[in-house]
């Protein structure tokens, strides 16, 4: 694996590459390398020629009093973990590099940012997209993987995507999961016993609702009383959205139909977490609409 830490050398890299109709499967990340991110590195390393992962603690999307500086950060360990999953660039550039001085341009996100995560981190969209534009023109990637746990982030990404006619497939990739239904997540970790035995509940409501939808229903109300109540009475999490909208739109919907995504964020004592599921309402889901 080889750590490239400006952008002329990364560049210089690829197109080499490309001459060569070389595949570049890339997972940009902002490292703390944990099993969602390895999940996404797997799957580019079965898919293409060349894996390029990417890690950069990206400011631009930081708000004012978000963590930005004590963001975990552990360059010798994702190095370790991403020569293992076979990684073959890490490009690992300093902030000075990508942003040399202030920009002149940014990416603004007109959609899919007014509701759950982006409702309450004014920008952060913006930031993502900003980078995200930066990144992709830095590594010409053939597929870009993201992971469907932020999965209103990869629908800005989608966005972009088309918007800006990039040449690249976008790959969502799915949740991973704890033995009992828990999506993986770094902070985890800061759930305290009794609220992580509860922290399954979150899931579970999710497929109780799924359930509902396959049985045919289809009213968004009732769906997300069903996920409310059960969250709150069996856990202690406090509910900070239950949310349904169509996907990748993010378009608020009077019935379920096609593709909706069906998300929530519950804030423990110490750890908020997030998690979702999609799915397409349609003939496959008992032949009502
Ligand atoms: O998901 C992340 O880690 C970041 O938002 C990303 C996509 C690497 C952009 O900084």
């Amino acid at each position: 694996m080889k750590v490239i830490n400006t952008i002329q050398e990364m560049q210089t890299e690829i197109i080499k590459l490309k001459s060569h109709s070389k595949s570049i499967g890339f997972v940009p990340t902002m490292g703390y390398l944990h099993e969602g991110h390895l999940t996404l590195l797997k799957r580019a390393r079965v898919e293409n020629d060349i894996v390029v992962l990417s890690i950069f603690v990206n400011p631009l999307q930081f708000g004012p009093t978000e963590d930005f500086s004590s963001y975990p950060r552990d360059l010798a360990r994702d190095q370790t973990l991403a020569e293992c999953e076979g990684v073959d660039f890490l490009f690992y550039p300093s902030v000075e590099e990508m942003y040399p001085h202030s920009l002149s341009v940014r990416v603004v996100v007109e959609e899919r940012t007014d509701v759950l995560c982006g409702k309450s981190r004014p920008g952060h969209f913006d930031g993502v997209a900003t980078v995200l534009t930066k990144l992709f023109n830095i590594v010409m990637p053939t597929r870009a993987y993201f992971g469907k746990k932020d999965a209103q982030q990869v629908a800005v990404v989608e966005g972009l995507v088309t918007d800006f006619n990039y040449p690249i497939e976008l790959i969502p990739v799915d949740i991973v999961r704890e033995d009992d239904g828990l999506a993986k997540s770094s902070r985890n970790v800061n759930l305290l016993p009794d609220e992580r035995r509860q922290a399954s509940v979150l899931y579970k409501s999710l497929a109780v609702a799924k359930l509902a939808v396959e049985g045919g229903e289809r009213n968004p109300h009732v769906i997300k009383n069903l996920i409310s109540n059960m969250i709150q009475s069996e856990t202690s999490g406090l509910i900070d959205y239950v949310e349904i909208y169509s996907y990748p739109q993010l378009k608020q919907v009077d019935n379920l139909d096609g593709t909706c995504i069906i998300a929530l964020a519950v804030k423990f004592s110490k750890v908020r977490l997030i998690d979702n599921v999609i799915l397409e309402v349609g003939q496959e889901f008992g032949g009502g609409k």
